[in-house]
This record gives C-alpha cells, sequence and structure tokens, in this order.
C-alpha cells in the first residue's frame, strides 16, 4: 500500500470509529429511563390505599397498575386514588340541591344522558388535584381556577344572575368532597390534608 492509501484507511476507519461512537452513544442515550415522575408522601399514601393499602408507601403515588374503568390501560395509582375521590364528589355534589344552581350546564347534560361535560370535568379536576398532590408538572391543561369559577369567563359555571361562589357554598363544596373521601373509607388525616389542598385556592374562586 502507498503511504497515500495507508493515510486514507486511517482517516476512514477514524471517520467510522467516530460514527459508530456517535451511534452507540445516542442509542445509549435512548436506552436510560426516563426522569422518574415526581411524588410526595401524600400522593404515595393515596396510591398505597387504592391497592389495598399493604407493603410498603414510598413509590405507591407512581406506580402503573391496572386501570379498572379501562381495560388494557394503566394509570398512576395515585391517580387513580384521586380520579375516584374526585368521581364520587362529583356524584355528591351533583345531589347537593344547595349547588345546583352553579351547575346548570352540566345537570341539563347529564340529565338528557349527554356524559361528555362530565367526563371532561372529572379528568381535568383529577388532573388539577394530581398536579398540586404530586408536584409533577403540565398534567393540568384547564383553566385557571379564577376564570373557570366565574361565569363570566366561564359559561359553566352558574348564570348571569349567580356569578360567582359565595364563601358558603365554598364550603358546602369541600364538605360535600370531604364526605365523598369518607364514604371510600379515606382516613381523616388525608382528607384534612385535601382539604388544606381546595382551601388553598379559595382566594382564586371567593372574592
Ligand atoms: C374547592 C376548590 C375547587 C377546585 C380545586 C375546583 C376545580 C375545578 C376545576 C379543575 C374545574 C374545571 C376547569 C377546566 O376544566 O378548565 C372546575 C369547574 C367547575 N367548578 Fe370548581 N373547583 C373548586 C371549587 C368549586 C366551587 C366552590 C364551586 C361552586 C360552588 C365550583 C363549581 C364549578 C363549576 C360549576 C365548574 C364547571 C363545571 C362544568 O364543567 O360544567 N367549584 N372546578
Amino acid at each position: 500500500m502507498t503511504k497515500r492509501t495507508n493515510k486514507l484507511l486511517f482517516i476512514l476507519l477514524a471517520v467510522c470509529g467516530i460514527g459508530l461512537w456517535t451511534i452507540s452513544g445516542s442509542s445509549c442515550k435512548k436506552d436510560k429511563d426516563p426522569m422518574p415522575l415526581a411524588t410526595t408522601p401524600l400522593y404515595d399514601t393515596l396510591g398505597w390505599f387504592i391497592q389495598g393499602a399493604t407493603g410498603p408507601v414510598a413509590g405507591n403515588g407512581t406506580k402503573m397498575i391496572d386501570d379498572p374503568d379501562n381495560p388494557g390501560q394503566k394509570i398512576q395509582a395515585g391517580r387513580l386514588a384521586i380520579r375516584t375521590v374526585v368521581g364520587k364528589s362529583l356524584m355528591v355534589i351533583a345531589g347537593d340541591t344547595a349547588l345546583a344552581e352553579y351547575f346548570p350546564v352540566l345537570l341539563a347534560e347529564v340529565g338528557a344522558g349527554n356524559t361528555t361535560g362530565y367526563n371532561n370535568l372529572l379528568q381535568s379536576f383529577t388532573d388539577f388535584v394530581q398536579q398540586a398532590v404530586s408536584t409533577q408538572t403540565g398534567v393540568y391543561k384547564g383553566k385557571s381556577m379564577r376564570d373557570a369559577h366565574n361565569n363570566t369567563t366561564y359559561n359553566r359555571f352558574g348564570s348571569a344572575a349567580v356569578q360567582k361562589s359565595t364563601a358558603a357554598d365554598f364550603d358546602q363544596f369541600v364538605g360535600d368532597v370531604a364526605s365523598a373521601a369518607t364514604s371510600l373509607n379515606v382516613p381523616n388525616s388525608v382528607i384534612g390534608q385535601l382539604g388544606t389542598l381546595l382551601y388553598s385556592v379559595k382566594g382564586d374562586i371567593v372574592y
């Protein structure tokens, strides 16, 4: 081989080597585990309860388990616990005549057998609580609490005559969530923490 061929061969090998290294480097990156989902002791506790409260608590908020409502799909255990409480709460709230004036659109839809709005609210409310409890980001994509709870910015809330929630009805709403959680055997200490979370947005709903 001439010196020139040798040099060419060397360059070729060097380039191929770098190429292979880059490919294997990037495939290694792809194999890496994604960032673990954020969790908190409360989210883990909720995920632990929904699975029957056995074994260790840590890590059970983000644990992927079978979604009982969607066969073949998985759901974070913490989210399932929250969705279960939210679903039950919406049932209690829907039957609470004191709060009916705030939900005319939803109640009319459900009365007519249309559950689309109900399912949207169930998901959105669950997203909101999941994000707040777990500290995971980008879960809730709905309106700000202020916009969602004023008839002038959200026509599904109340009516022209009932534009905002009173403080008494806010308490009534939180009381309904608490009794829904109690009926699901959620311990008082956990209900207390959920209550604190709900009261943290009171200033955006009652003003
Ligand atoms: C206690 C804290 C509360 C939280 C965290 C909360 C959360 C939410 C969320 C996440 C939505 C959906 C917004 C969207 O998808 O853009 C929503 C909608 C709504 N909320 Fe609240 N809410 C609270 C209190 C209340 C109270 C006190 C009332 C009434 C007295 C109320 C009545 C409504 C109504 C009427 C809607 C629209 C329902 C529909 O989709 O038809 N909420 N809320």
